[in-house]
């Protein structure tokens, strides 16, 4: 849950660095309303994680820490606009097909968040489709900047459903927990069928020549992505890792004043009062 918390948090960062970019102000608006949603998803799942007895003091110092995580696909630059389309077609349709299972997991507070949480990914999902959608009808230029983000971001999206079953740690613990539901392999396997058909009326090619259709298994076969690359990511050696702490704990200490006078107020509306 604190892992989870901490990646809403952290993938604020790279969809902010277009927020002053965004080509139009309604494309602005929407981009600012769905980095804040990822905010409030931080906060609902550190309210979820605070119910187990630890406080969100301590959770992020963890974090700030390097003693825990954050999701590795946030260690990835957004160089273009398409991005920020590809992003939400793409890392928060991967994060559905991760997270619908959730809401039926066996922590109540958790799964309680994950409803809310999914309905507003849905969201997220929908408007990066459509931006791909628009960049891939719209000038020669924009439908190559469009290819070029899917190019980018298809095999770190398929490395977000974690390594294979067979070499995953905490599955085991988790699915017996009734935390997970499903494997790796099977969630993986569910995003790639539910990506093709979507890329073809997108008219946009997924970077996979290996990709087809199996009628045997009844899902597409596909290059699994560069586990290796995963674990360098997973171990601070993305392209962005340094920045994205860097960027978190500036923020914490930014917001320390923030933090303080909430705390002064709070104690203060505790005083009895006198008349
Ligand atoms: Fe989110
Ligand atoms: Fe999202």
């Amino acid at each position: 849950m604190a892992q989870h918390a901490h990646s809403e948090i952290i993938g604020m960062q790279p969809e902010a660095n277009w927020i002053t970019r965004a080509p139009t102000l309604k494309r602005k608006a929407i981009l600012l309303a769905k980095v804040q949603d990822e905010a409030g998803h931080g906060l609902y799942l550190y309210a979820a994680a605070e119910t187990l007895g630890v406080t969100r003091q301590t959770l992020y110092e963890l974090l700030l820490a390097g003693k825990q995580k954050y999701s590795s696909i946030f260690n990835y630059p957004t160089l273009s606009w398409a991005d920020i389309g590809a992003i939400g077609w793409l890392v928060d349709g991967a994060a559905i097909v991760n997270q619908v299972p959730l809401c039926r997991c066996s922590y109540g507070p958790y799964a309680r968040a994950m409803i809310r949480i999914c309905k507003e990914e849905s969201f997220h999902q929908r408007q990066g489709y459509e931006i791909l959608y628009t960049l891939s009808h719209g000038t020669p230029a924009q439908k190559a900047m469009a290819q070029d983000a899917v190019d980018r971001w298809w095999y770190p999206s398929l490395a977000m459903f974690g390594p294979p079953d067979t070499e995953s740690t905490h599955s085991e613990r988790s699915m017996a927990w009734k935390i997970k539901r499903f494997g790796n392999d099977e969630l993986r396997q569910r995003f790639v069928d539910m990506c093709v058909p979507q890329a073809a009326v997108l008219d946009l090619t997924i970077p996979d020549p290996a990709l087809r259709w199996n009628a045997d298994r009844g899902g597409y076969d596909f290059t699994p992505p560069d586990y290796a690359e995963l674990m360098a990511v997973v171990r601070g050696n993305g392209p962005c890792n340094r920045q994205r702490m860097a960027h978190r704990r500036q923020a914490y200490e930014d917001g320390a004043w923030v933090r303080e006078a909430a705390a002064a107020y709070a104690a203060k509306r505790r005083e009895p009062v006198h008349a």
